[in-house]
């Protein structure tokens, strides 16, 4: 039996639904991988709760009595105190957090993460993340960065690295943005009331200006463009933002108390589309000259993109042999479970890898 010891990162909408997933499937990780995974570090941003023997179901009660203030060492005070293969899972946000995946791996922690900011930051950041995975023999996965649980980043890392020559990749980024657009195409109420209702189903990122600024697809494009072999920055990305000027450095609470001011450009643009249009909000990668393009559009309904139900994510991806007829992804594009799930399927990857490495040696 592999023991493997996760650290998480963010206990918010998507890692308190890894973590009841983690321990639903403990047994069948056991019998079905001869994994045996444990959950013995916790964190928030201010709080930390570590049990080496692995948390329980009662872990809320055990994190709000047990927990301790958190500092920038806790995880690695523990990890040090035994052998086994340690992951650490990132269910943030968190620039900070994602700044410190190099000391991570300079620790020997594999990582495994929902957040996509540190595949976004700076190209040497990402390139001095691989120089260290290759350095410490560890693994990084980070499929929930784009499309939640949908398998788009697999599918174009595998199509680059089989030599297949990618063209672009088009669609809904968003399973937030394709919530808002879907219900705004077709309900007859404010947008801002959609955008509440989705930060408060969890579909948006903590603060939704990261969706409707276009910086979220933004990024999740340049981790797209990056698995496919461009080196780029994010300021290279043409990005339309939705926010009006004077709600975009107000605080995340005043942007909600005045989010109704969004309703009039937003009124305005679903009243000037044509006939069997709607509203849907793009992200373009064309790889074959390295541009990247976020933008609300007008669709036809009859499209794929104007078909979407739900939080549907849609990714169509046209390269050599899909040039024609492209490779298609549809389905739950966010969301607390899929997301979860897709990183729980990266923990299970990671855990099956080191074991592997352990074999050979
Ligand atoms: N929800 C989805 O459908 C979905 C889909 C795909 C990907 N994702 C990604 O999943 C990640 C988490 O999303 P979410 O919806 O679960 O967010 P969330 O509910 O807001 O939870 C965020 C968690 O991160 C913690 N956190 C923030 N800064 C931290 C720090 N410096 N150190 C440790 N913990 C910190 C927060 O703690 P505090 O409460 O103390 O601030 C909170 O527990 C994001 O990167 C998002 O892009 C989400």
């Amino acid at each position: 039996m592999k023991n493997i010891h996760l650290y998480i990162f963010g206990i918010g909408n998507v890692g308190s639904t890894l973590i009841d997933q983690v321990l639903q499937s403990h047994t069948f990780f056991r019998q079905q991988h001869g994994i045996d995974l444990s959950i013995v570090g916790l964190a928030n941003s201010k709080r930390v709760l570590l049990d080496l023997e692995g948390i329980s179901k009662n872990w809320k009660d055990d994190f709000d009595n047990l927990s301790e203030a958190r500092e920038a060492d806790s995880f690695y005070k523990v990890s040090s105190l035994c052998d086994a293969t340690k992951i650490a899972v990132d269910a943030t946000a968190s620039k900070e957090v994602a700044q410190c995946y190099p000391e991570l791996l300079e620790n020997n922690f594999n990582i495994v993460t929902a957040n996509k900011i540190a595949n976004s930051l700076s190209q040497d950041f990402y390139d001095l993340i691989r120089v260290l995975l290759i350095k410490k023999n560890l693994c990084f996965e980070y499929e929930t960065n784009v499309g939640a649980g949908l398998p788009i980043v697999q599918s174009i890392h595998d199509l680059y690295s089989s030599g297949e020559q990618l063209f672009a990749v088009n669609g809904v980024f968003s399973g937030s943005l394709s919530y808002i657009f879907n219900r705004f195409s077709e309900e007859q109420i404010p947008f801002s009331e959609i955008v509440i209702d989705a930060l408060k189903g969890g579909y948006t990122e903590p603060d939704p200006r990261e969706d409707l600024s276009g910086n979220d697809v933004a990024r999740k494009l340049l981790v797209l463009a990056r698995e496919a072999g461009l080196k780029l920055e994010f300021d290279d990305i043409e990005i339309q933002n939705l926010v009006i000027p004077s709600l975009r450095t107000a605080s995340l609470y005043q942007f909600l108390e005045e989010v109704k001011q969004l309703d009039p450009v937003l009124q305005e643009k679903k009243e000037s589309l044509k006939e069997g249009e709607v509203l849907r909000h793009l992200g373009e990668l064309d790889v074959l000259h390295k541009k990247l393009k976020v933008s609300l559009k007008a669709v036809k309904k009859e499209r794929p993109a104007g078909q979407l139900k739900g939080s549907d994510g849609f990714f169509e991806i046209y390269s050599e042999s899909y040039a024609a007829n492209p490779l298609v992804i549809k389905g739950a594009g966010a969301g607390k479970a899929v997301t979860a799930r897709g990183l729980l399927a990266d923990i299970i990857k990671v855990s099956k890898a080191s074991q592997e490495v352990l074999v050979f040696r």
